[in-house]
């Protein structure tokens, strides 16, 4: 048999992660990258196996599932659909192709993946807690913390296991070891959900830390979104106390399976950490811990016996992302002694950047000495902590040293939103080396750059990835100091698509979006935050609860993945009932935010309201027209023809002009397709009258600055476009860059010359929203269009403008790297682009003539492949890497 032996498959995912262990997916998805150039690229059939390697004998000659030959290019989101999996199950597959001249592939390298525990029935383990009878307050003062709790349970091996894995998750926060060795590297785990409703669980491997004989399962908890602060609301927004659910188990060559299950033979006891919490900090005094605590030598002599707890009502979900990890170090740029005199010396850190994390200290003292770090995103008029804006929330460490050996310290259970800390209570001085920030985020993998020939604008996208992470933590927040650290849904429904360019956030979105779902109302409402701790009543604002929409389809488009319209599809749909009750004649008020934070122009609630309804009920049709229910889609259809209709009667004049004469206004008609073909043009010229008008500036909020740019771009004004990023003047993305900014702030006038900080009352700078704009330089300025969802086909239009000579992106979706990038020089325009095996590209070109133009070094003699079309251009490009050069003039 003839092989396509130049078509290479690899990494090979299953619910796109590499080799995961623990997954509840019951027909989980396949998806494989093949590896190759040229037509032939790509995937007419493909064969996929699966065998169960724990069934004895079972073979690829007898496989548990045969998928036999699909025909088609799927190598994305192929569902297993073999005899049910298996709980702990480990299943090994492998996958071939057929190529585009239908040569048949070699076998890929078999990759494994493993269950979790699929049923309430696989869990012998019940809820623990360590009880402290003594907590009692003095009247009028904050309730007593309780300390942070140590458990620990000690058990036997008859062998050295050949598989083991811990099950665990908690109320409040865990870090688990296993003779005193750390469990994996999440942190923060098992992350925020609503825990009345859904606890998520975590897997881990953990065969290479046990031994034959004693061993010690140990677990420290912490009181995280479960017991700790939440939002502006202070604690116990779930629970009084954190609790420990685990079940180790393990087998052994014998046969034998053993588990090790929190249940009442557990012991417990205070740790040193008398306070931890996500915005207040942690408190640890060190002189009450034990180094050795975790592991079998140790004596337990008058620990506590543990309590068992009555299990939540809550579902037990396996955890669908890799966790919160530190995602990278940043080292102190400077180290600054203050306020010597008397007192020791308090010492000045500046990491450099404004992320989310902890500081990590190499200290000595002595014991009993006070270590405290207080943190702060920014440094006021006298070079000391601005910490007002942080409002309640503290953001303060501490440690209480137990003797005078160096220490490293670090809190385990909280974060804090910094680039500035200051550290006081050392004796001897600080030195650069001694500290650092441990940045922390969900977002541990960049699948994305951006870079172009304007370093402030590559400043800018910098400081984009830099807030991305900080607010993808567990969930999507608006912000990661101040005391809110909240899901707002419009903060992610504006920033999706620059998120999904950047990083490999999809499963955690995807996670996300059942947060959302578990916040619906019976009205059909989604809550403007998710999760929602109870008592939570903001709900139904338009651009706020419409990402109950927006997400998934972003998400859809982005990754592929169309199980998530499906399993959210009846959620959607009660969405789009609680709309259509909530609209008057089409018009819709646009709740409580309208264009939030936007300087200068207010922009009429009702039109926006309305301008959202067309666009939700658009989408929803959409959505219904992939899952093919027509009488949906049709109906969707009506509304947003209704809608808009509306809107036309209500907000555009007999010249066709809007009467809501404002950037946002004219930017979400042109973006949201609101106006009738024949009026296009003069709103495209509107919208850039006004942003002329406004001297190159924009005048928009959340809302309006993710559309003004494409609507720029689309309608003739893509250079005022360019101008507009380049534009460092109040207010600007690049006004913030050049005030030295490291993250994306919340408000345009966060900080300025003449007035300083704004009020401390609602002030981030580390907020992703306006961040948007990164999904425009993407797309826009770079040319990386994905138009088919997943990328599976792509359009690369590098756009030059605005006096940019260079520009380049990529992006690596589940095909591979697709890049696009592009540079002036010599009045030649060089691209080069990079199209993954089994997607097509097409390359449009900014020029009008093919006369000149070189592909891969040789002339495009004839016009095969290439078409010249209004806006550029279009030349086909199969999978590879191709580059191009046409004759080039600056407009
Ligand atoms: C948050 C925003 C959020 C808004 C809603 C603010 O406090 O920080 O990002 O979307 O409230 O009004």
């Amino acid at each position: 048999m003839a092989h396509a032996a130049d078509l290479a498959i690899e990494d090979l995912n299953v619910e796109r992660r590499a080799e995961p262990i623990g997954i509840d997916a019951l027909h989980p998805r396949f998806a494989w990258r093949l590896v190759g150039a040229g037509s032939n690229a790509r995937q007419t059939a493909y064969q996929l196996q699966v065998v169960n390697t724990d069934v004895p004998g079972a073979t690829w000659s007898t496989p548990t599932w045969d998928s036999g030959r699909g025909e088609g290019a799927d190598s994305t989101y192929v569902a297993y659909a073999g005899p049910a999996l298996v709980s702990r199950h480990r299943y090994s597959w492998r996958v071939r192709v057929w190529d585009g001249d239908g040569l048949e592939s070699a076998w890929s390298t078999p990759a494994l993946f493993e269950m979790g525990l699929l049923s309430a029935a696989d869990w012998s383990a019940r809820w623990i807690a360590h009880v402290v009878p003594d907590l009692v307050s003095e009247p009028d003062e904050m309730p007593r913390q309780r300390p942070a709790p140590v458990l620990r349970r000690r058990f036997g091996l008859s062998s050295v296991p050949r598989r083991a894995r811990l099950y665990i998750t908690a109320l409040g926060l865990y870090e688990a070891y296993v003779n005193g060795t750390r469990v994996g590297d999440e942190r923060l785990a098992p992350g925020w959900t609503d825990y009345n409703r859904r606890i998520q669980y975590q897997t881990y491997d953990v065969t290479s830390l046990l031994h034959q004989g004693e061993n010690m399962l140990a677990v420290r908890l912490g009181d995280g979104w479960y017991t700790g602060s939440v939002g502006p609301w202070g604690r116990h927004r779930y629970g009084d106390e954190p609790a420990l659910l685990c079940q180790l188990e393990s087998q052994h060559a014998s046969g034998e399976l053993l588990t090790v299950a929190t249940d009442s033979h557990w012991l417990a006891r205070n740790s040193g950490t008398w306070l931890n919490d996500l915005q207040a900090g942690e408190r640890t005094d060190l002189r009450n811990e034990h180094s050795n605590w975790n592991t079998v030598a140790f004596d337990d002599t008058g620990w506590d016996p543990v309590s068992l707890r009555a299990a939540p009502g809550s579902r037990l979900v396996a955890a669908r992302d890799d966790g919160i990890k530190m995602v990278e170090v940043l080292p102190a740029l400077s180290v600054r002694a203050v306020g010597t005199g008397s007192g020791s010396p308090r010492y000045l850190v500046d990491v450099g950047a404004n992320a989310a994390g902890v500081v990590r200290l190499r200290t000595a003292g002595k014991s009993g000495q006070h270590v405290v770090i207080r943190h702060a995103e920014a440094l006021d008029a006298t070079g000391e902590l601005y910490t007002e804006n942080l409002r309640g929330a503290e953001q303060q460490d501490e440690f209480v040293l137990a003797d005078t050996a160096p220490v490293t310290l670090e809190p385990r259970f909280t974060f804090h939103g910094f680039r500035h800390a200051e550290v006081s209570g050392v004796d001897a001085p600080i030195a650069a080396g001694d500290i650092e920030s441990h940045v922390l985020s969900s977002a541990t993998r960049l699948v994305g750059a951006f870079s172009c020939s304007d370093p402030l604008v590559d400043t800018l996208q910098r400081n984009i990835v830099t807030s991305l992470r900080a607010n993808f933590i567990s969930i999507p927040t608006d912000c990661p100091q101040r005391n809110e650290r909240l899901g707002w849904t419009a903060d992610l429904q504006i920033f999706a698509p620059t998120a999904l360019f950047n990083a490999d956030v999809t499963n955690m979105v995807d996670k996300w979006l059942d947060d959302l779902v578990d916040t619906q109302l019976p009205s059909g409402a989604y809550a403007d935050i998710a999760p929602a701790p109870s008592g939570w009543a903001g709900a139904g604002n338009t651009a706020w609860s419409d990402a109950g929409v927006i997400v998934p389809w972003v998400l859809y488009e982005r990754s592929g993945d169309a199980d998530v319209l499906d399993r959210l599809y009846d959620s959607m749909r009660r969405y789009v009932v609680f709309l259509e009750a909530d609209q008057t004649n089409g018009l819709r008020f646009g709740g409580r935010y309208g264009d939030w934070v936007s300087l200068g122009a207010r922009t009429d609630k009702l039109f926006i309201g309305t301008a959202y309804l067309v666009y939700v009920f658009d989408l929803f049709a959409r959505i219904a027209a992939v899952l093919g229910r027509t009488a949906d889609e049709q109906h969707a259809r009506e509304l947003a023809e209704k809608a808009r209709r509306a809107l036309q009667r209500t907000f555009v004049d007999g010249d066709g002009r809007l009467t809501v004469d404002t950037q946002t206004a004219y930017a979400m008609a042109l973006g949201f397709e609101l106006l009738p073909e024949s009026i296009r043009p003069a709103a495209g010229e509107r919208l850039a009258q006004l942003v002329d008008a406004a001297d190159t500036h924009l005048a928009t909020g959340f809302l309006g600055t993710p559309l003004v740019m494409p609507a720029l771009s689309d309608n003739g004004h893509h250079e005022l476009a360019c101008r507009l990023l380049r534009q460092d003047s109040h207010p600007s993305w690049l006004f913030e860059v050049r005030q030295g900014a490291t993250s994306i702030w919340e408000r345009w006038n966060g900080w300025t010359p003449e007035q300083g900080f704004y009020s401390p009352r609602m002030n981030s700078f580390n907020h992703y929203a306006f961040g948007a704009v990164g999904d425009w330089m993407y797309r826009y300025l770079a040319g990386l269009h994905p138009v088919e969802p997943g990328y599976r086909r792509t359009e690369l239009r590098p756009q030059p403008g605005g006096g940019f000579t260079a520009a380049r992106a990529t992006h690596e979706s589940l095909y591979g790297t697709h890049a696009c990038g592009w540079r002036i020089d010599d009045r030649t325009l060089h691209v080069d682009v990079r199209v993954p095996a089994n997607t097509s590209a097409t390359v449009v070109l900014p020029v009008d003539t093919i006369d000149g133009l070189l592909v891969n070094g040789q002339l495009l003699a004839d016009s095969k492949g290439a078409a010249a079309a209004v806006g550029g251009v279009r030349i086909g490009v199969p999978p590879g890497q191709h580059t191009l050069e046409a004759p080039y003039r600056h407009a």
